[in-house]
């Protein structure tokens, strides 16, 4: 084992918009870090000055001098420079004891990434020192990775809700029978409640308060009392501009995420109906597999089982079914590899 990376340099890499994961071949997921860049600039010139986990902690916090960036929006590389730093960063860390070869790597993409997206994302991850870069749809990668049957002749749904995007995907032998993937996850999420408290409190809150009042009381269903539990969220007064705290309830971030969960919600719906029956009549046999970060936000499969009517399983490691997936597709090449695409 000692000598394991000297034979065996394949890597799975899922390159989300909130988090970076990277699967060794063989040895499952070693890295799960924040997908955050920051520099140090001066005189017009950037220097990395932190990747990942401590990178984030400087997101909203930031001096004029230091710039916090986040590479990917909406599943694709919004930020080519930053992206490539980060890939190569990341790839550096888990491979500590530097390997002989370069790595054979897969990467998930979205569903909907057009081709020059995919294109800057392989390319990425080849100027990160990549041998080779073969391309999964990220909706099957979660559905592998939620040990879902998708070889089998028989209609799985898999809905993957993920920092950028939420994808809605139907498949069968191994394919992607229907795809939808809309731009609302756990940003929108984040987004709804700073729009909340400022609409309701005049109280200004930042981005990372917000995902932690989602992360900690954050419900997609108004609690049965009609209050839930309570969390204090200090921000800004936007009348009076000093510091200001509020009581939050469940209820009230229940109202505020209303509208996205909403969207999610009718992007399984018109999934649905653009089934062909039979693979329709699996899905309401089988139900939907829930994976992604934002599918932990509280009582989301009971949301949206309500909302369709269908079972809702939560994927066993929702945050790592994706790159556990591309893992797969790395462990059984012969037999998963019409479905990763080194070409192009
Ligand atoms: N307990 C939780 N409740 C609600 N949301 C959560 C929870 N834990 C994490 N999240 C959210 O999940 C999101 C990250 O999920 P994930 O890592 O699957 O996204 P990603 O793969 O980086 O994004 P994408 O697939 O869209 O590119 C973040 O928005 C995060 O706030
Ligand atoms: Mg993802």
């Amino acid at each position: 084992m000692a000598f394991f990376g000297l034979f065996s340099t394949d890597i799975a890499i899922d390159l989300g918009t909130a988090n970076t994961l990277i699967y060794v071949k063989n040895k499952g997921v070693i890295l799960n870090e924040p997908s955050v860049v920051a520099y140090h600039v001066k005189d017009g010139k950037k220097q990395v000055l932190a990747v990942g986990e401590d990178a984030k902690l400087m997101l909203g916090r930031t001096p004029g001098s230091i710039e916090a960036i986040r590479p990917m929006r909406e599943g694709v590389i919004a930020d080519f420079d930053s992206a490539e730093e980060m890939i190569k960063h990341f790839m550096k860390k888990a491979f500590r004891r530097s390997s002989i070869t370069k790595p054979k790597v897969i990467v998930c993409v979205p569903h909907g990434a057009t081709p020059v997206e995919k294109r800057a994302i392989r390319q990425s991850v080849l100027s990160a020192g990549a041998r080779k870069c073969g391309l999964i749809a990220e909706p099957i990668a979660a559905a592998i990775g939620a040990g879902m049957p998708i070889t089998e002749p028989t209609g799985s749904m898999v809905v993957d809700i993920g920092g950028g995007t939420t994808e809605v995907a139907v498949l069968s032998l191994g394919d992607i029978v229907y795809a939808r993937s809309v731009r609302v996850g756990g940003d929108r999420m984040d987004d709804a409640i700073i729009n909340y408290l400022r609409r309701h409190h005049n109280l200004l809150i930042g981005e990372s308060t917000a995902e932690k009042v989602k992360t900690t009381i954050g419900t997609a269903r108004m609690p049965d009392d009609g209050r839930g539990a309570t969390m204090m969220v200090r921000g800004r007064d936007l009348l009076n501009g000093v510091p200001k705290e509020v009581e939050l309830t469940q209820a009230m971030v229940a109202e505020a995420l209303a509208e996205p969960i909403q969207q999610i919600c009718e992007a399984v719906m018109i999934a649905l109906e653009a089934t062909p029956p039979d693979l329709a009549a699996d899905i309401v046999d089988r139900g939907v597999m829930l994976s992604g970060g934002g599918a932990m936000l509280g009582e989301m499969d009971l949301a949206l089982r309500e909302q369709t009517g269908l079972m809702v399983s939560l994927a066993d490691q929702p945050m790592n079914c994706v790159a556990m997936g591309t893992g797969r597709a790395l462990e059984y090449e012969k037999q998963l590899r019409h479905v990763v695409d080194f070409e192009s």
